[in-house]
């Protein structure tokens, strides 16, 4: 189902109109999302996925959603596969040079980091770090033999800065790009390729919500937030797109290199390491000082005897 309305985004319609955006795992989930977005702002969208009839399906469910916006074409493509990638881009460049790409496919599960097979690392990382990297290159060569201007959006975690334990092929593979994104806009960014990433915190989809949340699901239960994000709820759909579609469009063309949480503040959640005393109340903020006073008080009389 389309999730947006016209007034679910903060930009005027038209913005992306005459931009060409690939978005790797745009059949679903939050690449969708962005699929979307950029599909109802007039953008040429190409999604690509490892199920060539979710593509295809999603493409024309978002067109049929958007009449008046611009195209999107889905097409099978396993980013695993360094050969398939170059043949995929052929084929989308053929249809005119992207102006921007989002790097979002992934594969997760939860697992005891001590319970993963080598061929269980490789699962996550063939994905995440070397297919996104693998896709960068291919885009990235033909942007700067071209000396065409780009945008790179790559879709990171918020692991990237404090660990993920029981996901930590993930958690490697994304902090992999995090560096590729502060690398790379340094390297291409004075030949007008430029990169940001974004770090999500929970925005509950079907492909991950499965394999995070096992049995949990999406669903009224499954989508309860966690206690301890600050702003005390999941992230909503439409502000993730707007985040992206940010970073893509030239109207941010001076952020280079960044990588942006959102996530109502979860990643700093242990900061200072007092953050537990969010849940206080009067009565325990009382007690606490009058307890401080009175060590205070006894430290003051001593130094005066
Ligand atoms: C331990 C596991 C495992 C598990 C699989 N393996 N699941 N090991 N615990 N839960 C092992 C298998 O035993 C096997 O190793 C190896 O991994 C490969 O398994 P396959 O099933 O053959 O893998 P494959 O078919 O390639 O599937 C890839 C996948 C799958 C990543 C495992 O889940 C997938 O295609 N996912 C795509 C979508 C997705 O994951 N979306 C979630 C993104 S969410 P052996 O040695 O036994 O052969 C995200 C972050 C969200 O990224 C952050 C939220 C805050
Ligand atoms: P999702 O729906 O499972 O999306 C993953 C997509 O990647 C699928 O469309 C999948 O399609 C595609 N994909 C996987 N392997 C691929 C391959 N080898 N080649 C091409 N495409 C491949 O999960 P999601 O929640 O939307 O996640 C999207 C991104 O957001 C991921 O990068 C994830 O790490 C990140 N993220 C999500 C959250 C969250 O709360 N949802 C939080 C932080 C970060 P096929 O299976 O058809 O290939």
């Amino acid at each position: 189902m389309a999730e947006f309305t016209k007034d679910d985004l903060m930009f005027r319609p038209g913005l992306m109109k005459g931009q060409r955006i690939l978005i790797t795992g745009g059949g679903t989930g939050l690449g969708k999302v962005m699929a979307e977005a950029c599909l109802m702002l007039g953008a040429d969208v190409v999604i690509w996925g490892r199920r060539g009839g979710v593509v295809e399906a999603t493409a024309e469910e978002l067109m049929a959603a958007h009449p008046d916006g611009g195209r999107c074409t889905g097409m099978a493509c396993d980013i695993r596969v360094p050969e398939a990638i170059h043949d995929a881009m052929d084929q989308v460049w053929a249809g005119g040079t992207l102006t921007g790409l989002v790097n979002n496919a992934a594969g997760n599960f939860i697992s005891r980091t001590e319970d993963l097979s080598p061929r269980a690392f490789d699962a996550i990382a063939n994905i995440v770090f070397r297919g996104s990297f693998f896709v960068t290159l291919d885009a990235g060569k033909r942007w700067l033999a071209e000396g065409r201007h780009a945008s790179v959006v790559s879709i990171l975690t918020t692991w990237v800065w404090h660990g993920g334990p029981f996901t930590v092929p993930s958690a490697m593979s994304k902090a992999g790009l995090n560096v590729m994104t502060q690398s790379l806009a340094v390297e291409w960014g004075g030949r007008g390729v430029r990169f940001n990433a974004i770090a999500p915190g929970p925005f509950p989809t079907e492909g991950a919500w499965a394999r995070l949340n096992p049995g949990g699901g999406v669903g009224a239960d499954g989508e309860k937030p966690d206690p301890t994000i600050p702003l005390g709820r999941n992230g909503e759909m439409r502000e993730l797109a707007n985040l992206a579609v940010y970073l893509l469009d030239p109207g941010s063309a001076y952020v280079n290199g960044q990588t942006i949480a959102i996530d109502g503040g979860s990643h700093l959640q242990g900061g200072g390491g007092f953050s537990r005393l969010a849940s206080w109340g009067d009565a325990e903020w009382e007690a606490a000082r009058n307890a401080i006073k009175s060590t205070n008080e006894k430290d003051r009389a001593q130094r005066t005897v």
